[in-house]
Protein backbone atom coordinates (compact mmCIF):
# COMPACT_ATOMS: atom_id res chain seq x y z
CA UNK A 1 0.00 0.00 0.00
CA UNK A 2 1.09 3.50 -0.89
CA UNK A 3 2.95 5.54 2.13
CA UNK A 4 0.04 7.91 1.30
CA UNK A 5 -3.60 7.26 2.15
CA UNK A 6 -5.02 4.06 0.36
CA UNK A 7 -7.56 3.54 -2.64
CA UNK A 8 -10.41 1.72 -0.85
CA UNK A 9 -13.03 0.28 -3.17
CA UNK A 10 -16.30 -1.17 -1.88
CA UNK A 11 -18.40 -3.41 -4.54
CA UNK A 12 -22.08 -3.32 -4.35
CA UNK A 13 -22.08 -0.03 -2.65
CA UNK A 14 -26.10 0.58 -3.20
CA UNK A 15 -27.30 -2.01 -0.83
CA UNK A 16 -27.23 -2.20 2.53
CA UNK A 17 -24.41 -2.73 3.82
CA UNK A 18 -22.34 -1.16 0.75
CA UNK A 19 -23.63 1.92 1.65
CA UNK A 20 -23.32 1.79 5.56
CA UNK A 21 -19.74 0.95 4.59
CA UNK A 22 -18.92 3.90 2.31
CA UNK A 23 -20.52 6.51 5.33
CA UNK A 24 -18.53 5.09 7.59
CA UNK A 25 -14.75 5.13 5.22
CA UNK A 26 -16.08 8.73 4.76
CA UNK A 27 -16.67 9.49 8.03
CA UNK A 28 -13.29 8.39 9.04
CA UNK A 29 -11.61 9.80 6.34
CA UNK A 30 -10.08 6.86 5.36
CA UNK A 31 -8.73 7.52 1.51
CA UNK A 32 -9.70 7.46 -1.64
CA UNK A 33 -13.21 5.88 -2.07
CA UNK A 34 -14.42 3.93 -4.71
CA UNK A 35 -18.25 2.32 -4.80
CA UNK A 36 -19.04 0.44 -7.55
CA UNK A 37 -22.68 -0.85 -8.19
CA UNK A 38 -24.72 -1.72 -11.23
CA UNK A 39 -26.55 1.00 -10.81
CA UNK A 40 -23.83 4.72 -10.33
CA UNK A 41 -27.52 6.37 -10.61
CA UNK A 42 -28.25 5.31 -7.21
CA UNK A 43 -25.05 6.88 -5.58
CA UNK A 44 -25.24 10.29 -7.01
CA UNK A 45 -25.52 11.19 -3.36
CA UNK A 46 -21.97 9.92 -2.64
CA UNK A 47 -20.34 11.56 -6.00
CA UNK A 48 -21.13 14.87 -4.63
CA UNK A 49 -19.40 14.10 -1.72
CA UNK A 50 -16.19 13.08 -3.01
CA UNK A 51 -16.33 9.68 -3.72
CA UNK A 52 -15.06 7.77 -7.21
CA UNK A 53 -18.64 6.29 -8.63
CA UNK A 54 -17.84 3.47 -11.16
CA UNK A 55 -20.48 0.95 -12.69
CA UNK A 56 -19.50 -2.59 -12.37
CA UNK A 57 -21.81 -6.02 -12.76
CA UNK A 58 -20.66 -9.46 -11.45
CA UNK A 59 -22.04 -10.61 -14.22
CA UNK A 60 -20.23 -8.42 -16.84
CA UNK A 61 -16.66 -9.68 -16.20
CA UNK A 62 -15.41 -6.94 -19.13
CA UNK A 63 -16.79 -4.07 -16.86
CA UNK A 64 -14.86 -5.09 -13.63
CA UNK A 65 -10.97 -4.66 -14.66
CA UNK A 66 -11.14 -1.01 -15.65
CA UNK A 67 -13.98 -0.91 -12.54
CA UNK A 68 -11.34 -2.03 -9.88
CA UNK A 69 -7.85 -0.55 -11.77
CA UNK A 70 -5.46 1.85 -9.64
CA UNK A 71 -7.47 0.13 -5.86
CA UNK A 72 -5.13 -0.91 -2.77
CA UNK A 73 -7.77 -2.86 -1.01
CA UNK A 74 -11.43 -3.97 -1.94
CA UNK A 75 -14.47 -5.41 0.10
CA UNK A 76 -16.49 -7.49 -2.27
CA UNK A 77 -19.54 -7.99 -0.86
CA UNK A 78 -21.50 -11.05 -1.32
CA UNK A 79 -24.35 -10.66 -3.94
CA UNK A 80 -27.83 -11.61 -3.25
CA UNK A 81 -28.76 -14.12 -5.96
CA UNK A 82 -29.89 -16.96 -4.29
CA UNK A 83 -31.14 -20.15 -5.57
CA UNK A 84 -29.24 -19.89 -9.12
CA UNK A 85 -26.79 -23.33 -8.52
CA UNK A 86 -23.17 -22.00 -9.25
CA UNK A 87 -24.31 -18.31 -10.06
CA UNK A 88 -22.79 -16.75 -6.74
CA UNK A 89 -19.34 -18.28 -7.37
CA UNK A 90 -19.22 -17.61 -11.18
CA UNK A 91 -20.32 -13.92 -10.32
CA UNK A 92 -17.61 -13.70 -7.33
CA UNK A 93 -15.20 -15.54 -9.28
CA UNK A 94 -15.18 -12.88 -11.94
CA UNK A 95 -14.43 -10.02 -9.48
CA UNK A 96 -11.73 -12.26 -7.51
CA UNK A 97 -10.27 -12.55 -10.95
CA UNK A 98 -10.56 -8.92 -11.68
CA UNK A 99 -9.39 -7.68 -8.84
CA UNK A 100 -6.28 -9.20 -9.01
CA UNK A 101 -5.50 -8.82 -12.79
CA UNK A 102 -6.48 -4.89 -12.05
CA UNK A 103 -3.54 -5.12 -9.87
CA UNK A 104 -5.46 -4.68 -6.37
CA UNK A 105 -3.27 -5.97 -3.32
CA UNK A 106 -6.21 -7.50 -1.06
CA UNK A 107 -9.94 -8.11 -1.09
CA UNK A 108 -12.39 -8.21 1.90
CA UNK A 109 -14.83 -10.70 1.40
CA UNK A 110 -18.56 -11.23 3.45
CA UNK A 111 -18.85 -14.81 4.18
CA UNK A 112 -20.34 -16.42 6.55
CA UNK A 113 -18.99 -18.59 10.04
CA UNK A 114 -17.62 -22.26 9.39
CA UNK A 115 -18.53 -22.48 5.20
CA UNK A 116 -16.71 -25.92 5.30
CA UNK A 117 -17.92 -28.84 3.91
CA UNK A 118 -19.59 -29.83 6.99
CA UNK A 119 -21.79 -27.08 7.07
CA UNK A 120 -25.54 -27.66 6.09
CA UNK A 121 -26.42 -24.20 5.49
CA UNK A 122 -27.53 -23.16 2.12
CA UNK A 123 -25.40 -20.67 1.34
CA UNK A 124 -21.90 -22.21 2.37
CA UNK A 125 -20.91 -24.15 -0.54
CA UNK A 126 -20.95 -19.72 -2.02
CA UNK A 127 -19.13 -18.79 0.64
CA UNK A 128 -16.74 -21.07 0.29
CA UNK A 129 -15.75 -21.22 -3.05
CA UNK A 130 -15.50 -17.79 -2.88
CA UNK A 131 -13.13 -18.06 0.09
CA UNK A 132 -11.17 -21.08 -2.14
CA UNK A 133 -11.01 -18.58 -5.42
CA UNK A 134 -9.50 -15.66 -3.02
CA UNK A 135 -6.69 -18.28 -1.32
CA UNK A 136 -5.50 -19.32 -4.57
CA UNK A 137 -5.38 -15.43 -6.39
CA UNK A 138 -1.85 -14.10 -5.40
CA UNK A 139 -3.51 -11.33 -3.30
CA UNK A 140 -3.94 -10.54 0.11
CA UNK A 141 -7.20 -11.65 2.42
CA UNK A 142 -9.90 -10.73 4.68
CA UNK A 143 -12.64 -13.10 5.31
CA UNK A 144 -15.03 -11.60 7.65
CA UNK A 145 -16.61 -14.96 8.29
CA UNK A 146 -20.77 -12.99 9.41
CA UNK A 147 -22.76 -14.65 11.82
CA UNK A 148 -26.43 -14.04 11.33
CA UNK A 149 -27.80 -10.29 11.16
CA UNK A 150 -29.91 -9.76 14.04
CA UNK A 151 -31.75 -7.78 11.66
CA UNK A 152 -33.39 -10.87 10.21
CA UNK A 153 -35.11 -11.39 13.66
CA UNK A 154 -37.27 -8.69 13.31
CA UNK A 155 -39.17 -10.59 10.96
CA UNK A 156 -39.43 -13.87 12.49
CA UNK A 157 -39.73 -12.46 16.16
CA UNK A 158 -42.28 -9.85 15.17
CA UNK A 159 -44.35 -13.03 13.49
CA UNK A 160 -43.70 -15.08 17.14
CA UNK A 161 -44.89 -12.25 19.16
CA UNK A 162 -48.44 -11.91 17.10
CA UNK A 163 -48.68 -16.34 17.45
CA UNK A 164 -47.63 -16.23 21.07
CA UNK A 165 -45.29 -18.50 19.85
CA UNK A 166 -41.51 -19.40 18.22
CA UNK A 167 -41.49 -22.01 16.13
CA UNK A 168 -37.56 -23.36 14.97
CA UNK A 169 -35.64 -26.40 14.62
CA UNK A 170 -32.77 -25.16 16.08
CA UNK A 171 -33.48 -27.39 19.19
CA UNK A 172 -30.96 -26.16 22.01
CA UNK A 173 -28.36 -24.86 19.68
CA UNK A 174 -27.32 -21.37 19.71
CA UNK A 175 -26.15 -18.53 17.53
CA UNK A 176 -24.08 -15.55 17.91
CA UNK A 177 -26.21 -13.15 15.73
CA UNK A 178 -24.63 -10.03 15.07
CA UNK A 179 -26.38 -6.68 13.88
CA UNK A 180 -25.85 -5.10 10.28
CA UNK A 181 -24.20 -2.20 11.27
CA UNK A 182 -21.56 -4.11 13.39
CA UNK A 183 -20.91 -5.83 10.10
CA UNK A 184 -20.62 -2.32 8.30
CA UNK A 185 -18.86 -1.78 11.10
CA UNK A 186 -16.45 -4.24 10.69
CA UNK A 187 -16.14 -4.35 7.02
CA UNK A 188 -14.91 -0.54 6.74
CA UNK A 189 -12.48 -1.47 9.88
CA UNK A 190 -10.69 -4.69 7.83
CA UNK A 191 -10.53 -2.39 4.43
CA UNK A 192 -9.11 0.56 6.31
CA UNK A 193 -6.43 -0.51 8.15
CA UNK A 194 -2.90 -1.55 7.01
CA UNK A 195 -3.30 -5.14 7.06
CA UNK A 196 -1.91 -7.09 4.40
CA UNK A 197 -1.70 -10.80 4.96
CA UNK A 198 -4.06 -13.47 5.51
CA UNK A 199 -6.84 -13.45 7.81
CA UNK A 200 -10.43 -15.72 8.14
CA UNK A 201 -12.01 -13.30 11.24
CA UNK A 202 -15.66 -14.15 12.72
CA UNK A 203 -18.15 -11.31 13.26
CA UNK A 204 -20.27 -12.04 15.82
CA UNK A 205 -22.17 -10.48 18.43
CA UNK A 206 -20.98 -10.28 22.43
CA UNK A 207 -22.90 -13.57 22.69
CA UNK A 208 -24.47 -16.84 21.69
CA UNK A 209 -28.22 -16.69 22.54
CA UNK A 210 -30.67 -19.89 21.89
CA UNK A 211 -34.52 -19.90 20.56
CA UNK A 212 -35.67 -20.30 24.32
CA UNK A 213 -33.48 -16.93 25.06
CA UNK A 214 -34.83 -15.05 22.24
CA UNK A 215 -38.55 -16.13 22.88
CA UNK A 216 -37.88 -14.52 26.42
CA UNK A 217 -36.33 -11.10 24.78
CA UNK A 218 -39.56 -10.93 22.75
CA UNK A 219 -41.79 -11.58 25.60
CA UNK A 220 -40.23 -8.91 27.59
CA UNK A 221 -39.84 -6.49 24.61
CA UNK A 222 -43.58 -6.90 23.91
CA UNK A 223 -45.25 -7.35 27.10
CA UNK A 224 -47.07 -10.65 25.23
CA UNK A 225 -45.83 -14.35 26.75
CA UNK A 226 -43.60 -15.73 23.78
CA UNK A 227 -43.21 -19.65 24.25
CA UNK A 228 -40.40 -21.85 22.31
CA UNK A 229 -41.64 -24.50 20.14
CA UNK A 230 -39.02 -26.42 19.07
CA UNK A 231 -39.68 -28.46 15.87
CA UNK A 232 -38.49 -31.29 13.87
CA UNK A 233 -37.18 -30.01 10.78
CA UNK A 234 -39.49 -31.48 8.42
CA UNK A 235 -42.28 -30.39 10.36
CA UNK A 236 -40.76 -26.90 10.10
CA UNK A 237 -40.40 -26.93 6.70
CA UNK A 238 -44.13 -28.25 6.15
CA UNK A 239 -45.54 -25.68 8.47
CA UNK A 240 -43.48 -22.86 6.15
CA UNK A 241 -44.62 -24.11 2.89
CA UNK A 242 -48.28 -24.49 4.58
CA UNK A 243 -47.57 -20.85 5.20
CA UNK A 244 -47.01 -20.09 1.37
CA UNK A 245 -43.36 -20.42 0.96
CA UNK A 246 -41.79 -22.30 -1.71
CA UNK A 247 -40.59 -25.39 -1.07
CA UNK A 248 -37.27 -24.66 -1.93
CA UNK A 249 -36.87 -21.57 0.02
CA UNK A 250 -38.29 -23.08 2.63
CA UNK A 251 -35.85 -25.71 3.10
CA UNK A 252 -33.09 -23.62 2.61
CA UNK A 253 -34.31 -21.25 5.07
CA UNK A 254 -34.40 -24.12 7.46
CA UNK A 255 -30.93 -25.33 6.71
CA UNK A 256 -30.05 -22.20 9.13
CA UNK A 257 -32.16 -23.93 11.72
CA UNK A 258 -29.52 -26.91 10.99
CA UNK A 259 -26.89 -25.03 11.31
CA UNK A 260 -27.40 -23.40 14.49
CA UNK A 261 -28.33 -27.16 16.01
CA UNK A 262 -25.19 -28.21 14.69
CA UNK A 263 -23.39 -25.12 16.65
CA UNK A 264 -21.77 -24.02 13.55
CA UNK A 265 -22.85 -20.80 14.51
CA UNK A 266 -22.28 -20.54 18.23
CA UNK A 267 -18.80 -19.53 18.64
CA UNK A 268 -18.40 -15.60 19.98
CA UNK A 269 -15.08 -13.70 18.85
CA UNK A 270 -13.45 -10.67 19.93
CA UNK A 271 -12.70 -9.73 16.10
CA UNK A 272 -14.96 -7.07 16.11
CA UNK A 273 -13.89 -5.43 18.72
CA UNK A 274 -10.14 -5.56 17.78
CA UNK A 275 -11.05 -4.66 14.54
CA UNK A 276 -13.20 -1.61 15.43
CA UNK A 277 -12.33 -0.82 19.47
CA UNK A 278 -15.50 -1.06 20.52
CA UNK A 279 -18.19 -3.73 21.94
CA UNK A 280 -20.60 -5.23 19.46
CA UNK A 281 -24.62 -4.35 20.10
CA UNK A 282 -26.18 -7.77 21.73
CA UNK A 283 -29.67 -9.00 20.29
CA UNK A 284 -31.50 -7.79 23.06
CA UNK A 285 -30.36 -4.13 22.62
CA UNK A 286 -30.70 -4.53 18.89
CA UNK A 287 -34.50 -5.82 19.29
CA UNK A 288 -35.50 -3.19 22.33
CA UNK A 289 -33.73 -0.41 19.89
CA UNK A 290 -35.99 -1.25 16.83
CA UNK A 291 -39.23 -2.23 19.09
CA UNK A 292 -41.38 -0.47 16.93
CA UNK A 293 -40.57 -2.14 13.84
CA UNK A 294 -40.78 -5.40 15.87
CA UNK A 295 -44.24 -4.27 16.57
CA UNK A 296 -44.98 -3.14 13.68
CA UNK A 297 -44.38 -6.52 12.11
CA UNK A 298 -45.75 -8.33 15.03
CA UNK A 299 -49.57 -6.11 13.41
CA UNK A 300 -49.24 -6.80 10.12
CA UNK A 301 -49.63 -10.48 10.64
N1 LIG B 1 -25.23 -12.55 7.47
C1 LIG B 1 -26.50 -12.51 7.15
O1 LIG B 1 -27.41 -12.82 7.96
C2 LIG B 1 -26.92 -12.02 5.80
C3 LIG B 1 -28.25 -11.72 5.57
C4 LIG B 1 -28.64 -11.25 4.30
C5 LIG B 1 -27.67 -11.12 3.31
N2 LIG B 1 -26.38 -11.43 3.56
C6 LIG B 1 -25.32 -11.30 2.51
O2 LIG B 1 -24.71 -10.03 2.70
C7 LIG B 1 -24.80 -9.25 1.48
C8 LIG B 1 -24.97 -7.79 1.83
O3 LIG B 1 -26.12 -7.64 2.64
P1 LIG B 1 -27.15 -6.47 2.39
O4 LIG B 1 -28.05 -6.48 3.55
O5 LIG B 1 -26.42 -5.23 2.01
O6 LIG B 1 -27.93 -7.01 1.08
P2 LIG B 1 -28.74 -6.14 -0.01
O7 LIG B 1 -29.10 -4.79 0.49
O8 LIG B 1 -29.82 -7.05 -0.53
O9 LIG B 1 -27.68 -5.94 -1.17
C9 LIG B 1 -27.48 -6.87 -2.19
C10 LIG B 1 -26.08 -6.67 -2.73
O10 LIG B 1 -25.79 -7.53 -3.82
C11 LIG B 1 -25.10 -6.75 -4.82
N3 LIG B 1 -25.25 -7.40 -6.13
C12 LIG B 1 -26.33 -8.09 -6.59
N4 LIG B 1 -26.09 -8.52 -7.85
C13 LIG B 1 -24.83 -8.08 -8.19
C14 LIG B 1 -24.03 -8.20 -9.35
N5 LIG B 1 -24.46 -8.84 -10.45
N6 LIG B 1 -22.79 -7.63 -9.34
C15 LIG B 1 -22.34 -6.97 -8.26
N7 LIG B 1 -23.05 -6.83 -7.11
C16 LIG B 1 -24.29 -7.37 -7.09
C17 LIG B 1 -25.80 -5.40 -4.74
O11 LIG B 1 -25.02 -4.40 -5.36
P3 LIG B 1 -25.60 -3.21 -6.30
O12 LIG B 1 -27.11 -3.28 -6.24
O13 LIG B 1 -25.10 -1.93 -5.70
O14 LIG B 1 -25.04 -3.47 -7.64
C18 LIG B 1 -25.86 -5.24 -3.22
O15 LIG B 1 -24.65 -4.83 -2.64
C19 LIG B 1 -25.98 -9.87 0.72
O16 LIG B 1 -25.87 -9.62 -0.66
C20 LIG B 1 -25.86 -11.34 1.09
O17 LIG B 1 -24.90 -11.99 0.28
C21 LIG B 1 -25.98 -11.86 4.79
Amino acid sequence: MSEQQPTLLVTGASGHLGRRVVELLLEAQAGTIVATTRTPEKLSDFSQRGVIVRQADFDDPESLVPAFTGVDKLLLISTDVLGIPGKRIQQHTNAVKAAEKAGVKHVVYTSIMNPGPESPIVVAHDHRETEAAMKASGMGWTMLRNNIYADMLLGSLGQAIQMGKLFSAAGDGKAAYVTREDCARAAAAALADSFMGQRALDITGPEAVSQADLAKIASEISGQEVTYIPLEVDVLVDNMVNAGLPRPLAEGLATFDTGIAQGLLGDVSNAFEELTGSKPTSVAEFLASNREALLQVADAH
